[in-house]
């Protein structure tokens, strides 16, 4: 009896691990066709866009590619697909399309203007690095983690997320927390322990005021930059100030989680833990559990939905998975997100310039990018799969 379980248990594990090959197969499949096509359509959309745009964000209203240059934040997210192809596939066409639209955004290492140094630089040079142990990388990455150092007040213990906001001093957002991941990949690149302090400093200052009580987290703190004081808890891009927006929940799910694979201080696997129980058990998130753009949104269940947040979260709960007692439990809500993901939000095949994902918002609150394709959901999507 005791043989014909486990018999029973290792069939069942076998075919749970072929079933995902199958999966991340598929969706590479299809992402390999789509990021075509996208190569494409950017050579087309630079003939009407400006000089510097480089890299695809999102469609426009009429259906049009909108370009941005390296100084968006959301421009390393192409070139960061590029290498999750050529991660999966081995195929050097894919590397050579990465390091050209990695080239692209490598002048913003220098850049001390934006907190979002992290996203332009750790998705793209990041990825390159782990995957070519190329030099010109590693120096790229200790710069562009000085440059990032730069907006880090001791009072404050953060890092600050915005520049000229007269309503705001000093601005943190929630975002912000995956900007740390390029200062611990500093810290072991250069042995510079400073880059690895702030990232520290910044997550525990974050923990002790973004979150509520119900553990879902303000967007934008604001701090005086003078004493440290909190000044203000409000929103940006969610639908009020004491709402939860979507994307804000996953962006700290994955933060502390990744957190807390740099650090393995059990206070951020706890954080992490809350946050994904914040996630998995509100009673908003619809049974695809792709949520809505903002868990208090009031026109719930017509509210647009956010499949940027689904793939953030999907990613970072394969990585809690490893680390929690819950584990089993989080790996399997990735996978429902991910075959909701995969199955129902995926473009039509050749279609929507070649995108992968639709049905993300980017700023609901600012009337833009509702209902559209996104370069950050393709991003996580495809760290999701491989992750699978
Ligand atoms: N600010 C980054 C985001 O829209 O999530």
């Amino acid at each position: 009896m005791r043989n014909f379980v486990k018999v029973t248990l290792a069939l069942s594990l076998v075919t749970q691990v072929v079933f995902a090959q199958k999966n991340k197969s598929k969706g590479f499949h299809f992402a390999e066709e789509q990021t075509e096509l996208m190569l494409k359509s950017i050579s087309e959309a630079k003939a009407t866009s400006r000089p510097n745009a480089v890299t695809p964000r999102t469609l426009d209203k009429n259906g049009n590619l909108v370009l941005v240059p390296s100084r968006d934040w959301c421009s390393g997210f192409f070139p960061g697909e590029l290498w999750f192809l050529y991660q999966y596939t081995k195929d050097k066409k894919w590397m050579d399309e990465a390091r050209k639209y990695t080239a692209f955004i490598e002048p913003e290492q220098f850049t001390t203007t934006t907190h979002d140094l992290g996203f332009e630089i750790y998705c793209s040079v990041g990825n390159g690095y782990k995957l070519t142990n190329d030099p010109s990388y590693k120096q790229v990455i200790i710069n562009a983690a000085k440059s990032l150092s730069t907006r880090f007040n001791p009072t404050v213990g953060c890092i600050k997320s915005w520049d000229n906001r007269k309503e705001w001093k000093f601005p943190v957002i929630i975002d912000n927390m995956m900007n740390l991941e390029l200062l611990f990949a500093a810290t072991r690149l250069s042995g510079d322990s400073s880059f690895y302090k702030i990232a520290v400093t910044h997550a525990n200052t974050t923990l002790k005021n973004h979150f509520r009580a119900n553990n879902s987290s303000y967007h934008v703190i604001d701090y005086d930059p003078e004493t440290g004081k909190v000044l203000h808890k409000q929103t940006h891009q969610g639908y009020a100030d004491e709402s939860a927006w979507a994307r804000g929940q996953a962006w700290g799910l994955y933060g502390y989680t990744m957190c807390y694979r740099e650090t393995r201080n059990p206070v951020y696997l706890q954080q992490a833990e809350k946050i994904a129980a914040f996630i998995l058990n509100n009673p908003t998130t619809p049974t695809d559990k792709v949520p809505y753009w903002d868990y208090n949104a009031p026109d719930i269940p017509n509210a647009p939905r956010d499949a940027s947040a689904a793939a953030i979260t999907a990613s970072a709960l394969y990585e809690l998975a490893k680390y929690s007692e819950n584990g089993k439990s989080y790996k399997k809500s990735a996978d429902q997100i991910m075959n909701s993901l995969s199955k129902h939000y995926q473009a039509e095949p050749g279609g929507s310039k070649g995108f992968i994902l639709l049905h993300s918002t980017g700023h609901k609150p600012a009337n833009s990018e509702i209902d559209v394709p996104i370069s950050y959901a393709d991003y996580y999507y495809l760290e999701a799969l491989l992750r699978q």
